[in-house]
């Protein structure tokens, strides 16, 4: 099978190398931008991949997300397979593309957009049509694991953790996605999709990890907690689907805490199977281009979809989780959510949360910082 591959960064490059080796599958053209361009195997049209009939398959591997669905929807309508490793693109316009390929008779799959190296997805896209997956959850993101194992285990400053996870590729273009969560929800919105055939799309609730400081750190650490930021997606007893990112506070022997560096973790809880744990590098050329390869592998062995022939856009309904909150904020704003434990540092509060509803937690700090003040809030692992 003839591989033809769109951008040439940290994944791309890994691809191509590994395509150069793989067994029955041989690299084609390489679209890249013309300052990058370089003969014989590059191109700077997509016509020419799109007209070759030899080639059956497209990679795609760039940041921008409209560029990459105009690349999908061309490369899909020309009849050629179709493999992206792009989170952003796909959280985007997962049901669309499903249906396109399905109409074509043409493979769309995108292992490696959550999780990096591990087969998360092709584990769920399995799970769903033998089993009943109860829930997903996990470490979806390596920068943001890098930065807080390094806060927590090395002591390193958020800003120097950010410039190490940003030399190792491990972040993308603009941080802020890892940071803030936005890459770790869409990572979650996909396996919700393969999970539950419903990409939501509304009704989510994301919080990052930009809150968090050395002080509180240092406040929770010595009661044995670990804080890791935690995708979590599932199906609520009425058979709405919930999904959410936030920072979760763990004890110290929880497996979430054996995950170090840019490590992953992708746990599936299934009625028949029972739980599942993934754990493997979630960032990085490599890593990420072995994900790209088992897809390609897989097509190349007749798989097509990862989605359901049914997958739509949905909203989420995250009022069903509760969890108890570790929450650091003004005395002022105590009353917005419900203190069961409470300790006083001036005019700070760090207070432990009765349980509560998700949703209602992410609700009571936008309410705060909308007043322009600040608050740190975790989940507190049961
Ligand atoms: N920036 C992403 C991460 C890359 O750190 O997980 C892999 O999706």
């Amino acid at each position: 099978m003839k591989v033809a591959l769109v951008g040439f960064g940290t994944v791309g490059r890994s691809v191509y190398k590994m395509l150069q080796q793989a067994e029955g599958i041989t690299p084609g053209l390489v679209l890249v931008l013309p300052e990058f361009y370089s003969a014989p195997f590059q191109t700077t049209d997509y016509n020419d991949i799109l007209n070759d009939p030899e080639t059956e398959a497209v990679v795609e591997c760039i940041t921008d997300a409209e560029e990459g669905y105009k690349y999908a929807k061309a490369a899909l309508l020309a009849g050629k397979h179709f493999v992206s490793s792009s989170k952003a693109m796909v959280a985007l316009h997962a049901p669309e593309l499903n249906r396109l390929a399905r109409e074509k008779g043409v493979a769309f799959l995108f292992g490696a957009a959550c999780g990096g190296s591990m087969p998360i997805l092709h584990a769920l896209s399995q799970s769903r049509q033998m089993d009943k997956i109860l829930s997903v959850s996990g470490v979806l993101n390596g920068t943001t694991n890098y930065m807080l194992d390094a806060m927590q285990r090395k002591g390193c400053s958020y800003e120097d953790a950010l410039k190490v996870a940003q030399q190792l590729g491990y972040a993308e273009k603009d941080p802020t996605a890892d940071v803030s969560g936005r890459d770790s929800l869409r990572k979650i919105m996909l396996a919700c999709a393969v999970s539950y055939g419903i990409l939501p799309v509304e009704g989510l609730n994301r919080e990052g990890i930009e809150s968090l400081t050395a002080e509180d750190v240092n406040h929770f650490a010595p009661k044995g907690l670990v804080c890791r930021l935690i995708a979590q997606g599932g199906k609520n007893e009425d058979g709405s689907v919930y999904a959410c990112v936030e920072p979760v506070l763990f004890p110290k022997n929880a497996p979430e805490c054996a995950v170090l560096d840019n490590n992953n973790l992708a746990k599936s809880q299934c009625l028949y199977n029972g739980s599942l744990v993934l754990m493997g590098q979630g960032a990085g050329g490599d890593p990420t281009a072995s994900n790209v390869m088992r897809d390609l592998i897989l097509i190349k062995n007749g798989l097509k979809n990862f989605l359901p022939e049914s997958c739509e856009e949905g909203k989420a309904n995250n009022e069903g989780g509760r969890h108890r909150y570790y929450v650091r904020l003004n005395a002022q704003d105590i009353d917005l959510f419900p203190a069961a434990e409470t300790e006083m540092d001036g005019d700070i509060c760090r207070i432990i949360t009765s349980p509560m509803a998700v949703s209602r937690a992410h609700d009571a700090a936008k309410a705060i910082r909308s007043a322009g003040r600040k608050v740190f809030f975790a989940a507190l692992a049961e």
